[in-house]
């Protein structure tokens, strides 16, 4: 036996190697699943419960681009799982120094159990879990960002999605109707993702100039049971809308476009009057950072129909389930 063809530290019997790296890489059911585990998981931290699936198993989290929440919650979540991390930056590792993405990979995947990875081109993350032995996961990307949307659809599964027990029920999404107001980024071709996938309503209004680009966001299994429709007049977008959402006008990379976006995207602000035209149970969410008084009313984003804080607790929740479930695939 060749010791240097055991893949890392998985163990016999692991399941066989999957990546994280768009929403479409997951099914419906796998997602059912998820959700389930991640509402169980959250509840055994609310109740100091010690749920140690992951222990002595290594995360390596490489950051090319700053994050507050993905750090927190892949960290922390990582820890509560009984494992460890490594941090990477691009200035302190030698990926800074153009070692090839290929070649990174393979030795980070040598040391460590799991990998998450926040970068620019979706094909620099393609290119790494290529060259992987164990699950590398989206932590965003130019043109992804799928543990956000895991978490905001959770999120609003617990708010409005529960069944006579309380238990969550992934079948209210069928048919429900999300808003994405403003930029066509990564969000919201993930958004159009989850749709197709989970079958649900996805409106987009942007300004003309940054529409959602259907050839990176549509899968060729095309929409399935969901739909997506574009607007012009974001007002008309929020009409009896279940959730409205929206994200910065400008994001990381795309800082040289500042100025040019924030004149396209004065009228793609979410104020109360778009709150007011959704569905009088309608939930806002923002994956964060926000900037009050551009993409988002102060009003909308601190009142009552908003649920960006537990959204953004909900990111560390579903990211433990996920990372269980790509190295111990199904627990019952
Ligand atoms: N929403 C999100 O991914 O936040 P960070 O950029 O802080 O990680
Ligand atoms: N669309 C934003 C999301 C930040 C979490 C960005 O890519 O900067």
């Amino acid at each position: 036996m060749n010791i240097n063809a055991i893949p890392s530290t998985l163990p016999q019997g692991a399941p066989p190697v999957r990546h994280y790296l768009q929403f479409a890489d997951f099914t419906a059911d796998e997602y059912h699943y998820l959700f389930t585990r991640a509402a169980l998981i959250k509840q055994k931290f609310k109740t100091f419960t010690k749920h140690h699936t992951l222990v002595d198993r290594t995360l390596a989290m490489i950051f090319e681009k700053a994050s507050t929440r993905t750090r927190v919650s892949f960290e922390a979540g990582m820890y509560q799982l009984g494992g460890s991390v490594v941090h990477l930056t691009t200035g302190d590792s030698q990926l800074g120094r153009s070692e090839p993405i290929e070649d990174s990979a393979k030795v980070i995947s040598r040391m460590t159990d799991i990998v998450m990875i926040r970068t620019f081109e979706q094909t620099k993350i393609e290119r790494f879990a290529a060259n992987s032995r164990v699950p590398v996961i989206n932590g965003l990307t130019n043109e992804f960002h799928p543990c956000q949307i895991l978490a905001d659809l959770f999120t609003l599964l617990e708010h409005r999605g529960t069944d006579a027990n309380g238990q969550i029920d992934p079948s209210y999404l069928r048919g429900k109707t999300v808003t994405w107001v403003g930029d066509g980024n990564n969000m919201a071709n993930t958004w159009l993702q989850a749709a197709a996938t989970l079958g649900f309503h996805l409106r987009v209004s942007t300004p003309s100039g940054y529409e959602v680009d259907e050839k990176v966001a549509v899968t060729p299994r095309g929409m399935g049971a969901g739909s997506y429709k574009t607007y012009s007049n974001p007002l008309e977008a929020c009409a009896g809308a279940d959730l409205v959402t929206t994200d910065v006008w400008t994001s990381m990379g795309y800082e040289a476009e500042n100025e040019a976006r924030r004149k396209a995207f004065a009228a793609w602000c979410v104020d109360s009057k778009m709150m007011a035209a959704a569905k009088p149970d309608v939930l806002f969410m923002h994956c964060l950072p926000a900037h009050r008084g551009e993409e988002v009313e102060a009003d909308v984003i601190d009142g009552p129909q908003s649920v960006v804080w537990d959204e953004a607790e909900n990111r560390m929740h579903v990211q433990k389930a996920l990372m269980e479930y790509l190295l111990l695939g199904r627990q019952s």
